[in-house]
């Protein structure tokens, strides 16, 4: 592998005297300082984490997705605490805005604890599946779920239709959303409030980091933009893309490949209970009447649904949990399905010694225990922050319902 310049202005700064000595002893130029070059190879798997953000697209399956009238009406439902049947839990008290979306448990609260972490609701748009198990195959089908599960909201399709019914402003921004007024079908209510939440979240997707200025840089190989990328995450970066095969799940634009995979993390719930992941979710969508396969899929030619047709349920499912993104990663620990670990220097540390034996071997083995030196586990850690936003904006609205329909 032939290490790649920095462009060709970088030979020219190369003394002559060290180039005439690196021929006369026969050893390739040194790379530039303080240049860790990155081979040909490195480079184009680097490449393949940008550029952000992507260009998108309204979802087929939401016949709202990018309606600025259902964007309004699904701010005002996410900070709506009469979804829960306490009358006291929103979507904003597991997801706050100023928190970038999560709480900061292990697991999350709401009328009750639940199982698992409260993942941050940025670059929803480019998910494939959602939940940490994926039981849920659109973005409008994940937001329902709160509102169904008692220890979450738990209002149900009447209560929900009911209050939308009732309450003129709601009433109002469902009919600015919809063109129409709330109709006698409870659950169609229902799934539309999912959707008008869907149109809302779509709109989250995070800014640019220092690691996309030094992306784009190596694209146009502009070697003053380079340099300005922290030598330690250059290495971090270097051990991500290379020996730690991190890119292999944490693949593309937004850092995940979008599936899902054993990360050796252990996953009972308590003594004698188990989280099964994947496999449990995935029999949850086989039993959902809100799936892309189902009648509430806008998309009549239901050409959205055809990942959702051939899922079929593994044993090696069990234990897969989905691969996160992992833009805006230093604001939402702690981390893993359940909120295990702490930190990023946790996460480095549980990839460094990884327990291979926990993990099911099927096929190619693509984790592997690392053994990384302390700087390395440090340098991991410097990369990963530099996929984070310096400043990410917060969409904090006083009252949100209150500006639906003057
Ligand atoms: C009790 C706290 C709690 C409340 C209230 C809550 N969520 Fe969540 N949210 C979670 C947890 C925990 C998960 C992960 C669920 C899983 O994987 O089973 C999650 C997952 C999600 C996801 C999937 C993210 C992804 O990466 O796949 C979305 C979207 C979401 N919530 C939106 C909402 C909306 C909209 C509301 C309000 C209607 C809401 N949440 C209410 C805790 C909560
Ligand atoms: C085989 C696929 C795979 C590989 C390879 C992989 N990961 Fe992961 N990663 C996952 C999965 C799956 C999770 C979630 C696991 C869970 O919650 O049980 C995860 C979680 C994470 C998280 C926590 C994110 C969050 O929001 O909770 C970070 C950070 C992370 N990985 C970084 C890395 C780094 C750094 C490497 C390389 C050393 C790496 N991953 C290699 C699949 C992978």
């Amino acid at each position: 592998m032939t290490p790649r310049r920095y462009g060709a202005s970088a030979a020219a700064r190369l003394s002559g005297f060290a180039i005439a000595l690196c021929m006369l002893s026969g050893i390739a130029a040194p790379a530039p300082a303080p240049a860790l070059d990155f081979t040909a190879e490195e480079e184009r798997r680097i490449l393949r984490h940008g550029p952000w953000p992507p260009a998108s697209q309204p979802d087929p399956s939401n016949r709202v997705s990018g309606e600025p009238a259902a964007i309004a009406f699904g701010r005002a439902l996410f900070f709506d605490p009469r979804l829960s049947l306490s009358g006291e839990v929103s979507c904003a008290t597991c997801h706050p805005p100023e928190r970038a979306w999560t709480d900061g448990l292990p697991r999350s609260r709401g009328q009750r604890t639940v199982d698992r972490n409260a993942p941050s609701l940025f670059n929803l748009r480019f998910n494939r599946w959602f939940g940490w198990d994926g039981a849920q195959d659109s973005l409008w089908a994940q937001n329902l779920r709160p509102l169904l599960d008692g220890r979450e909201m738990g209002v149900g399709p009447d209560g929900a239709a009911g209050l939308v019914r009732s309450d003129r402003v709601l009433t109002c921004g469902y009919r600015r959303a919809f063109g129409a007024a709330p109709g006698a079908d409870d659950e169609r209510i229902f799934v539309d409030l999912g959707k008008a939440l869907a149109a809302f979240l779509e709109t989250q997707v995070s800014g640019r980091t220092l690691f996309d200025e030094f992306r784009d840089a190596l694209a146009r190989d502009d070697a003053a933009g380079q340099a300005r990328y922290p030598a330690a995450a250059h290495r971090g970066l270097r051990l991500f893309v290379g020996r730690g095969n991190c890119a292999f799940c944490h693949f593309g634009p937004a850092f995940t490949n979008g599936e899902f995979a054993d990360a050796g993390v252990p996953h009972f719930v308590e003594p004698g209970r188990v989280d099964p992941g994947r496999h449990g979710g995935i029999r949850k969508l086989h039993q959902s009447p809100y799936t892309l396969l189902g009648r509430f899929n806008d998309d009549a030619g239901r050409s959205t649904a055809a990942k959702t047709r051939y899922v079929d349920l593994r044993q090696s499912n069990f234990g897969e949990f989905r691969v996160p993104g992992l833009r805006n990663v230093a604001l939402t620990a702690p981390y893993m399905h359940a909120g295990s670990l702490e930190t990023l220097a946790d996460v480095a540390h549980h990839y460094s010694t990884l327990d291979e034996e926990r993990l099911h071997a099927g096929g190619e083995r693509i984790l592997r225990r690392l053994d990384l030196s302390a700087r390395e586990l440090a340098d991991l850690v410097a990369f990963l922050e530099t996929l984070t936003e310096k400043a990410p904006r917060h969409e904090f609205v006083e009252k949100p319902a209150e500006a639906l329909c003057r």
